[in-house]
């Protein structure tokens, strides 16, 4: 059947989605499947159905695409289409309600503070950063790509990173400062994929580590030992499932110095760029770039 592969959309991750989706559109046809760009910035939904396609691997990333509004209008089209439903879409969206799940049902994830836009101008910014343990990083709820982060460690800092996410979203989650390294695990098909470790010499692994830098290590296999390997794996899945994921995904983990580990975020339409994790570890686990594609696809005959 005819396949869309929607890329670009309306936000701030725009210019990475249209990568994720050009990537995946190549590695489709290169399968011999006959797969079409679809711009929904560009294009009526109607469209969809005018087109005869029969099914759409979603390469949005961000709000309107990977928060559950575009799954909600192709589940009324009956357009079968890649990865997480409404509520998983809708829920990995959100950082704040990601961690509230997470907590709720004993996964661990970093402490934290969730201040409204209209709260800014009242937060008592010190006792929330001693609250907090004198590091915090500041984060739009629903963004991605890093998009609107910093980190404060002081009063005047931690205003000023308040006002900057909010530029982004009304809700800002303000979570405690993990010192360590930071790992992803992508998933496919429910199950986690080989672990990948990031290591950069920024502060964290900031838009520009993630697309720009050339510094920027990933290592894969993790360096970690087969039971703690197997243990964040499984931590993956358990976190994934939690918010209703399902198909394909990638879940963000940091790892204290003292090799405790806490969920950061998960993504449901995960970036599938050149530079990208889950691509990277595919690869680890034997499988090449077209095949990954192919397979996230096949998910919608399902
Ligand atoms: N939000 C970006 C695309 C990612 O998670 O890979
Ligand atoms: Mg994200």
């Amino acid at each position: 059947g005819k396949v869309a592969v929607m890329l670009g959309g309306t936000s701030a991750e725009r210019d990475v989605s249209l990568k994720s989706g050009m990537a995946v559109l190549k590695g489709l046809v290169a399968k011999g499947i006959d797969a079409h760009a679809f711009d929904p910035a560009a294009h009526s939904l109607q469209e969809l159905v005018e087109q005869k396609f029969d099914r759409v691997f979603i390469a949005l990333h961000g709000r309107g695409g990977e928060d559950g509004s575009m799954q909600g209008a192709l589940q009324i089209l009956e357009m079968p289409y890649t990865g997480s439903d409404v509520l998983g879409c809708a829920l990995g969206m959100d950082k704040v309600r990601c961690k509230q799940i997470w907590h709720s049902l004993g996964l661990p994830t970093a402490n934290w503070r969730v201040v409204t836009q209209a709260e800014i101008e009242q937060v008592n910014v010190e006792a929330m950063l001693q609250e907090l343990g004198g590091r915090v990083i500041v984060k739009p709820a629903r963004e991605g790509s890093s998009i609107g982060m910093s980190i404060a460690d002081n009063g005047r800092s931690l205003a000023l990173a308040l006002q900057h996410a909010a530029q982004f979203d009304d809700d800002l989650l303000v979570e405690q400062w993990v010192e360590g390294a930071e790992y992803t695990i992508g998933i496919l098909e429910g199950k986690a994929l080989p672990v990948i470790r990031l290591q950069t010499p920024h502060e964290f692994y900031d838009f520009e580590a993630k697309y720009q830098a050339n510094d920027t290590q990933y290592h894969c296999p993790a360096g970690l030992s087969d039971d703690d390997e197997a243990s964040l794996r499984t931590l993956a899945e358990r976190a994934f499932v939690a918010i209703g994921g399902s198909g394909w995904g990638r879940i963000d983990v940091m790892r204290n110095n003292a090799g405790e580990w806490f969920l950061l975020e998960a993504n449901t339409v995960p970036g599938m760029t050149e530079k990208s994790l889950v691509p990277m570890a595919a690869k680890v686990a034997g499988l090449q770039f077209n095949d990954l594609v192919e397979r996230i696809l096949a998910q919608t005959l399902e």
